[in-house]
């Protein structure tokens, strides 16, 4: 079964298509970085307005690249939220024309729920019941997945979201954008010799990462920072430190079989790398290109979904502040 996946939420125009849930045919991502770099962030009206430019040749792209045509698709999975609503507007409204026009089903994907599905792409052997921690520029979610669509969120962040801290540090040391990566770059070449504040938050499952933004932006503004890589590195590790206790914590705590990691911090190297050192269960990670946004997590996502009767009608709208549930 052959599912063409549409993700427009943010600052990528994805296309791709899978098959079974599990199978790349094909995996096309127009990124908008160098376009929102100029600005030191996404510009929602500049990136609708390029999600209309690319959308088509994207999805012919990612059609062509998989030799498939219109017959052989099974149905259509395009993300609703959350995200940019203009941003998202241009893949629904793609997803719903196209699924008129040839007869297809279509689902609407939430965004989040999708990157955990990443994980269905890679060579894994997925057990449930499990825990996920999904970090991405917009949220960092811990949640216990019982079975395909049944999530509990245990956890979430009261400020900033894992994602954003980073984005948001890089600025603060002039790092440019975006800054998960130019943070992991920068502390390749320092040690983490900075004090930064962990915000344990005790008895919760909750993050917070506002105070060490603050923390480094106060060491910065007072002059204290030396070396942009050891801060870097300090920073990261602080971060890091947090969303691995509590991630190895609750997986701990509700016995499960398996650690998921999911959304674009989860291409971090150290925390891959320390999560698994420290998980006495096994972790699951999907490679670095599938971490960030891309469009086979929504066609895998979509194609459980379809499965279980998930279909929507076209009145299927965009829910720019979508959350788990
Ligand atoms: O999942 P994603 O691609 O988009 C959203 O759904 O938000 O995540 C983007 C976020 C950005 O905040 C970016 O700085 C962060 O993921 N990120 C990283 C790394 N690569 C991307 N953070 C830390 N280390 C990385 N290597
Ligand atoms: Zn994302």
């Amino acid at each position: 079964m052959k599912i063409l996946g549409i993700e427009t939420s943010c600052d990528e125009t994805a296309a791709a298509v899978v098959e079974d849930g599990t199978r790349i045919l094909s995996n096309q991502i127009a990124s908008q970085v160098e376009i929102h770099a100029r600005y030191g962030g996404i510009v929602p009206e500049v990136a609708s307005r390029q999600h209309i430019l690319s959308i088509i040749p994207i999805i012919e792209q990612a059609m062509a690249e998989a030799e498939v045509t219109w017959r052989d698709l099974a149905g259509i999975a395009v993300t609703i939220g959350p995200g940019l609503a203009g941003s998202l507007l241009v893949g629904v409204n793609v997803a719903k024309v196209v699924a008129l026009a040839r007869g297809l089903p279509i689902t609407g994907v939430n965004h989040l729920e999708g990157h955990i599905y990443a994980n269905w792409l890679a060579d894994h052997n997925i057990d449930f019941p499990l825990v996920c921690l999904i970090v991405s520029g917009g949220h960092s979610d811990l949640v216990l997945m019982r079975g395909h669509g049944d999530y509990v969120v245990l956890g979430r962040t009261r400020d900033d979201a894992a994602g954003e801290a980073f984005d948001k540090a890089a600025r603060i040391l002039g790092l440019g954008y975006p800054g998960g990566p130019a943070i992991e770059q920068a502390a390749r070449a320092g040690t983490a010799s900075i004090q930064l504040p962990r915000a344990w938050l005790k008895g919760s499952s909750d993050f917070s990462f506002s105070g060490v933004k603050t923390a480094l932006l106060r060491l910065v503004d007072g002059g204290k920072v030396s070396s942009v890589a050891d801060a870097a590195a300090s920073f990261q590790e602080a971060v890091i430190d947090v969303l691995v206790a509590k991630a190895v914590a609750v997986a701990k705590e509700h016995r499960v079989k398996q650690i998921l990691l999911a959304g674009g911090v989860a291409s971090n190297e150290l925390l891959r790398d320390w999560l698994v050192k420290n998980s006495p269960l096994p972790v699951l990670v999907p490679e670095p290109v599938l971490c960030t946004d891309n469009a086979a997590m929504i066609a895998a996502c979509g194609y459980y979904r379809l499965q279980a009767g998930k279909t929507d009608g076209l009145d299927l709208d965009v829910v720019p502040s979508l959350k788990m549930t």
